[in-house]
């Protein structure tokens, strides 16, 4: 589904990214652990083509939705306006509304559509972002820190709803300095340390998991 082959990057003389290959195979959960600046977003970053790797490779078969640290809504759109303004960009002749009704009452919130962003909880928030991201009918979805700034019961429906995403055929790679959320919902993990690749491991087969990965911070 997604290969990352030898990449490197660096910024003025910090090596960020040192040399990252791995693979995601279709409808897997990879987690992406690792302390902070550690490399997760700038990956994810080049993985979406947001930024450019100085040497290496990363192909993949399909389309790649990103879901931001931060949800970063539009502030000035309701729920609805948000969902469709990237497709309707994209292909002015089609109506995005009842896909974008139908995403919304998929992920719970329909009754929000016609809400703007600063009358949402976090919660609420992290769903229209996810829908959002949804919207291009991704193969493959990049979240970076999607737990950051919400609280613990909201934290557990986030596990329930990506898994829901994961469900509908759709591959996912999560970033995530959160390790107990991360290996909750991820089928595989791998930690980037320094911007290497210092774990590698599938955290069902450990009993330890958390603690294991708390090594590495
Ligand atoms: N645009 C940038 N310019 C310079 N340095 C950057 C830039 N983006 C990230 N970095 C540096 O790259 C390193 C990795 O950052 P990042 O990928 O954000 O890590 P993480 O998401 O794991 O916290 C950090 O040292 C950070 O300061
Ligand atoms: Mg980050």
């Amino acid at each position: 589904m997604l290969r990352v082959s030898n990449v490197c990057k660096q910024f003025n003389e910090t090596v960020v990214l040192d040399n990252v290959s791995f693979s995601v195979e279709k409808s897997d959960i990879l987690g992406l652990a690792g302390p902070s600046g550690g490399g997760k977003s700038t990956l994810l970053r080049c993985m979406q083509k947001l930024d450019t790797s100085d040497s290496g490779s990363i192909e993949c078969n399909g389309r790649v939705g990103f879901m931001f640290q931060d949800f970063q809504l539009f502030p000035h759109m309701t729920v609805l306006e948000n969902l469709i303004y990237a497709p309707t960009l994209k292909n002015k002749k089609l109506n995005h509304q009842k896909q974008a009704r139908d995403m919304l009452k998929n992920l719970g919130i329909a009754s929000k559509a016609d809400t703007y962003p600063r009358h949402l909880s976090g919660g609420q928030k992290q769903r229209v972002a996810l829908a959002r991201s949804l919207m291009i009918k991704p193969d493959i979805l990049l979240c970076d820190e999607p737990t950051s700034g919400l609280d613990v019961a909201t934290t557990t429906d986030v596990v329930t709803l990506l898994e829901s995403v994961c469900e509908m055929g759709v591959t996912m790679v999560i970033a995530s300095h959160d390790l107990d959320f991360l290996t909750k919902i991820s089928d595989r993990i791998i930690l980037l340390n320094g911007g290497k690749i210092v774990v590698d491991i599938r955290p069902q087969e450990l009993d330890d998991a958390v603690d294991y990965l708390k090594k590495y911070y």
